[in-house]
């Protein structure tokens, strides 16, 4: 499974990349606003500080104003993908990037229709929102699983990204179930390695090391 990191913080991408853990990125307009950065210098520095693909979000509503905007954003690097929401104008305009050769996202996906959908669009990925759904006691890697299940059916080449990632289990669930990626925020990144066990049985090991003969200084 591949991880991409949810963030456009460049010191987070920055850090995430040098534990060696990342093979992408995402971001949404929500995520910008946080930066003080202009999110176009913002998101050129992005694109070249990784080699994996960086989604980023168009932000028209029309397929006309989407598809403008989509081949702007690709124009930025090589490893843009464009991240289009689900709707029916946004599937339009998926279908014709895809026959631009240009990468799509679809996303705040919420149903396996809506899943299905966007892969006979063409789309290049899906991403469901695991962590929006469970705020509203729906089961978000539920869908996810549907929406494999839907696509190992029919040989769809649409890859799963679960997004909206709130904790280590999202993660632990979606490699269970064999999805493609998952997009994680950059303080769920670090939580998926600690465990007390760990911490305590390491503490454990450099006190009992001070007192291992020939082993001090
Ligand atoms: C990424 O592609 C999504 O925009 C992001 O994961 C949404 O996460 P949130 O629900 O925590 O805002």
């Amino acid at each position: 499974m591949r991880f991409f990191i949810d963030t456009a913080n460049l010191a987070e991408i920055r850090e995430a990349k040098a534990y060696g853990l990342i093979d992408g990125v995402t971001t949404n307009p929500s995520l910008f606003s946080k930066e003080s950065e202009n999110w176009r210098t913002l998101a050129d520095k992005i694109c070249h500080e990784v080699d994996g693909p960086v989604s980023l979000e168009v932000v028209g509503t029309t397929a006309e104003d989407m598809v403008r905007e989509a081949r702007d954003l690709a124009g930025i690097a090589p490893n843009v993908v464009v991240k289009i929401p689900m709707l029916m104008e946004g599937l339009k305009a998926v279908r014709q990037l895809s026959e631009e050769g240009i990468s799509t996202n679809v996303t705040l996906c919420f149903s396996p229709s809506q899943a299905l959908l966007a892969a006979k669009a063409g789309a290049t990925y899906i991403s469901p929102f695991v962590g929006r759904l469970d705020d509203t006691s729906s089961d978000g890697m539920e869908l996810v699983n549907q929406i494999i299940t839907i696509y190992r059916n029919y040989g769809f080449k649409t890859q799963v990204l679960v997004a909206s990632v709130r904790n280590p289990i999202h993660i632990v669930q979606a490699a269970l179930m064999g999805a493609d990626v998952a997009t994680i925020p950059f303080k769920v990144l670090n939580r998926l390695s600690r465990h007390p066990l760990t911490d305590a049985g390491l503490t454990q090991f450099l006190e009992d090391w001070k007192k291992t003969p020939g082993a001090q200084g």
